[in-house]
């Protein structure tokens, strides 16, 4: 397949079946791997669909810089994005983000400024909404926590993609960030599956699992529809560090943090079922995490149990 652009090549990502993680022959466990996107995470998808989708509406013209409050996969995403459309983009950034995230971003050609004294997402979130008040007019915002396009990306490519795929595919579980990727793939699967399952994978508040956000410190983004979740499940860091270095050594798939969450729910869900697939979605791929050296480490051979509930 050639393509016309480095844009074409954002989805269609390939959804593998697991081995060694099924609880028994009738269930399945598949992970769709977004690691394979262009910038290498799940973000590419959004970022797309939020920029075209405000050229369309006329919210975004040339001259104007995009300004997006991240220290994460979505800046990188935006920052190709921009690239290729022309649009300069300023990435707001909290003070903790990696030197690697911060020099990615310069390769794409983004500009970043920091959020002073800000250790969250949510601070870099006040500062680039003050700087699109103080100057009309020069910035387009996405702002990822609260824009329709992002669970429709997920509605229209995405969800598409795992039915394609996994045509009796029984649960959805994903992790929580945003809340784009579990509303938008849920709806989709809701409105062509009779009884399919959606599953968030959350933290503990206060403990970081990069991407996931734990609905109890305070801010649910607007774009997160709870009505499609099926059941919550929290996993400790330790846990999604420990399952995502089990997933290189019994699959030789190697994935970020928040999938080594997800796959832990997606687990404990198939140990429930009496036959049916279960199907993971693994955010990012592991590059932007060997510093943590999570891989080499050893773990306790008895991580902390899953919490949470299934309402079904
Ligand atoms: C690594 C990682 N995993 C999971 C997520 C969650 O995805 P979403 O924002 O669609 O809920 C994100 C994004 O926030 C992420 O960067």
């Amino acid at each position: 397949m050639a393509y016309d652009s480095i844009l074409d090549a954002i989805g269609n990502t390939p959804l593998v079946r697991l081995n060694h993680f099924s609880p028994r022959p009738g269930v399945s466990v598949y992970v769709k791997l977004e690691g394979y996107n262009p910038t290498g995470s799940v973000k590419d998808r959004i970022a797309l669909f939020m920029i075209r989708a405000a050229e369309e509406a006329g919210e975004l013209q040339p001259g104007q810089t995009v300004l997006e409050p991240t220290s994460g996969n979505t800046g990188i995403s935006l920052a190709m994005v921009c690239r290729m459309k022309g649009y300069p983009l300023l990435c707001v950034l909290p003070d903790n983000v990696t030197p690697e995230r911060e020099a990615l971003l310069r390769a794409f050609g983004a500009d970043v400024v920091y959020a002073e004294n800000a250790t969250s997402t949510n601070d870099a979130v006040f500062k680039a909404q003050q700087m699109v008040r103080d100057e009309p007019g020069r910035y387009f915002m996405p702002y990822q926590y609260g824009n329709e396009n992002n669970p429709r990306a997920h509605y229209e490519t995405t969800g598409p993609e795992i039915l394609r795929d996994v045509p009796e595919v029984s649960v959805f579980v994903a992790g929580l960030g945003t809340g784009g990727t579990l509303t938008g793939v849920g709806r989709y699967l809701k409105d062509n599956l009779s009884d399919v399952k959606v599953i968030a994978a959350v933290p503990h508040p206060g403990d970081l699992v990069q991407g996931l956000r734990a609905l109890e410190e305070g801010f649910i983004p607007p774009v997160l529809d709870e009505s499609v979740l099926d059941g919550r499940i929290v996993v400790d860091s330790v846990s999604s560090f420990h399952m995502t270095k089990e997933l290189m050594q019994k699959e030789a798939i190697f994935a970020g943090i928040s999938s080594g969450a997800v796959l832990k729910v997606a687990v404990r869900i198939a140990e429930r079922l009496e036959s049916g697939h279960v199907v993971a979605l693994l955010a990012d791929g592991g590059w932007k995490y060997l510093s943590t050296e999570l891989w080499s480490r050893d773990y306790d051979e008895t991580p902390e149990e899953t919490q949470g509930t299934i309402w079904w």
